[in-house]
């Protein structure tokens, strides 16, 4: 190949684009060479090490996702020596990128999808085909006809309702899937509650129930989500003892309880702990049968801790009154930060080369012609220039996913390596940062403590 003969000092201060594109190549040695220097490089600078350079090497290249198959491999380990007895079914929505799906899958991961589209990528990406329909659970609870009809002649086998509508939907169309009945849990808790909008009710049971005896289709078991980054690892106790109560209650012998989305890497391990203790709970009580199959459908569990976003500043610019400044992003709210309005997340940064000394009110503004288009502020955001880079971690849970190309600004490429991914948590934290948006969007999505 060509590129070999390239020096390695002009491999050392080629473009990061240029960079990612040989590190795509095969890799001979000396390709392995130039990342080895680029990797150091970007981890040395996050941590903070000072020596580095970042212009020339980054100048010409837009956003770019790092996503480590190692950190994927270290979740899925981390899932099964939690939760061995519970089968994931990834989340897809979260984010459908292609490498993810297909390392899932290779592992044993099967899918919760939310509509028609996201059924055929996993179907493309995964390279699952058709006949193992069996790994996709279609788990909204409100489906369009047309993705009622592509389930139906995919022969996917089991979804979600919650309810009697949907029943007659499902029916109607022909489809005969096994069926889940999503139940309304209290997700007072969470960040991103869904109870206002998802879930069956205590007073609805019954005619959910009624409706599949008369349509014919079988009761698959019960499903909930607490909603998503909860506080409260103890919902999800209480959450399975509601599908205990809905068994006894109807008096229907549950096969199989799906424990929903909603995993915190830093909380799972407590989660896990509630989990694991009220599935023994149910299984010591002799008066109602426990399910055998127990399923869950993490999504940021998978996504969020494997992708790292390195983005830069594309312009520096005097604050209002010339106080502080006011820094634009080459990204956006419009792009992978909509995980701020849509999903609550406050995304954590350094700066690539080690943060600066100096620090005073900042606003970090995305690059679209918007104004609304305001990323974070802070009155000690730490001294950024145009050209320098920074370091996102955590970053893969509802960015991609929810991303626009408004403005037409296109998202950025995603890498497949372990160079260069950052580990979230292990960087300083940039303080009194708010994100004003989010707290714009703030609306309460939960019915409360529900008592069913
Ligand atoms: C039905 C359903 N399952 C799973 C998830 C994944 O949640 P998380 O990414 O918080 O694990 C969601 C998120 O919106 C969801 O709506």
């Amino acid at each position: 190949m060509a590129l070999v003969s390239i020096p390695t000092s002009t491999l050392i201060n080629a473009s990061l684009k240029n960079f990612c594109y040989y590190i795509l190549q095969p890799t001979p040695p000396a390709l392995d060479k130039l990342r080895q220097v680029i990797v150091q490089h970007i981890l040395g600078a996050c941590a903070n090490a000072s020596r580095v350079s970042t212009s020339s090497i980054v100048r010409n290249h837009s956003s770019f996702y790092v996503v480590s198959p190692a950190a994927i491999q270290r979740q899925i380990t981390l899932w099964r020596q939690e939760l061995p007895q519970i089968t994931p079914y990834y989340a897809v929505k979260s984010n459908p990128d292609s490498r993810l799906l297909n390392k899932l899958h290779m592992n044993g991961v099967k899918f919760d999808c939310a509509s028609g589209r996201e059924i055929q990528d996993c179907e493309a990406y995964s390279g699952i085909g058709i006949a193992v329909a069996k790994d996709i659970l279609f788990a909204n609870p409100t489906k369009t006809e047309s993705d009622i009809q592509l389930a139906a002649q995919r022969k996917i086998m089991e979804t979600v309702v919650d309810s009697p509508e949907e029943v007659w939907r499902i029916a109607h169309s022909g489809w005969r899937p096994n069926i889940f009945i999503r139940l309304t849990v209290d997700d007072m808790a969470s960040r991103s509650p869904f109870s206002l909008k998802f879930g069956a009710e205590r007073h609805s049971w019954k005619s959910i129930l009624g409706a599949l005896d008369i349509a014919g289709l079988k009761l698959a078991g019960l499903s909930f989500h607490i909603g998503s980054a909860s506080s409260d690892a103890t919902q999800y106790r209480k959450a399975i003892e509601l599908c205990r109560k809905f068994s006894y209650e109807t008096k229907r012998k549950i096969d199989a309880v799906d424990i929903g989305g909603g995993f915190m890497p830093e909380t799972f391990k407590d989660s896990a702990t509630q989990i694991r203790s009220a599935i023994k709970d149910w299984q010591m009580n002799g008066l109602i049968p426990p399910p055998l199959r127990w399923i869950a459908e993490p999504g940021r569990f998978f996504s969020s801790v494997t992708h790292t976003l390195y983005t830069n500043i594309i312009g520096a610019k005097a604050g209002p009154g010339g106080v502080g400044w006011r820094y634009t992003l080459d990204e956006s709210i419009y792009g992978q930060f909509s995980c701020i309005p849509f999903d609550h997340q406050r995304p954590n940064w350094v700066r690539v080369g080690g943060n600066r000394v100096e620090r005073g009110r900042g606003f970090l503004f995305g690059r679209t012609c918007d104004s609304l288009d305001l990323i974070a502020y802070s009155e000690t955001m730490n001294r950024l220039k145009e050209g320098d880079w920074l370091c996102f971690p955590g970053m893969g849970a509802y960015t991609m996913s929810s991303s626009s190309e408004f403005n037409g600004f296109p998202r950025p490429r995603v890498y497949y390596q372990d160079e260069g991914w950052v580990e979230p948590g292990k960087i300083e934290i940039e303080p009194g940062v708010i994100f004003p948006i989010e707290t714009k969007s703030s609306i309460n999505l939960s019915l409360g403590d529900i008592k069913n």
